[in-house]
């Protein structure tokens, strides 16, 4: 019989953050399940109005572009979910999950592509590389707001 040789598994957070659409439509929940469902973790979460300064240093790379104030504007018109998901190789694979930034080239079975139609109305936002997720995860989370806690049924989704 072959010795099962255990492969360390590469975790990684990612800021994900559920546009004002996304409460202002209802969809938080199904929106939610897609990351529960694929067997990532919620570590931090919180219902947040973000106002102009927050939203202008999270998008501070597209400063200057000609789309910068409508995005402010969406940003901080409603609240927003806030979270911090874990899982291997989380960064990439929530990208994948969420699809491409213009909804109406996202697949479907993403959540750009079922849920939104618009560019500047594309429901929700993720870290798209590792450097993004650690300069994002502390401008909106504190510490002690990030739960670090066990699942029971992690050995059923990783090998
Ligand atoms: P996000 O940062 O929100 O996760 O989106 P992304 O990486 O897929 O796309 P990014 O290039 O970072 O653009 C940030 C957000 O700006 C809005 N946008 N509008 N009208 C336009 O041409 C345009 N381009 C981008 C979108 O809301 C996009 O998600
Ligand atoms: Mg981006």
């Amino acid at each position: 019989m072959g010795q099962r040789v255990s492969v360390e598994i590469m975790m990684e957070e990612s800021f994900v953050m559920m546009k004002p659409d996304a409460p202002q439509r209802r969809l938080m929940g199904k929106i939610l399940s897609r990351f529960e469902e694929k067997g990532l973790q919620i570590i931090a979460m919180k219902l947040i109005q973000i106002d102009e300064g927050l939203a202008k240093e999270h998008y501070g790379e597209h400063k200057d572009k000609p789309f910068f104030n409508d995005l402010v504007s969406y940003i901080t018109s409603s609240p927003a979910l806030a979270m911090v998901i874990k899982g291997e190789d989380a960064i990439s694979l929530i990208r994948k999950i969420v699809g491409a930034t213009n909804p109406k080239e996202a697949d479907l079975g993403t959540i750009r592509g079922d849920f939104a139609i618009d560019m500047g109305r594309n429901i929700i936002h993720a870290s798209d590389a590792p450097e993004s997720a650690k300069r994002e995860i502390p401008l909106f989370f504190d510490k002690d707001e990030i739960c670090d806690y066990d699942l029971v049924d992690n050995s059923w989704i990783y090998e």
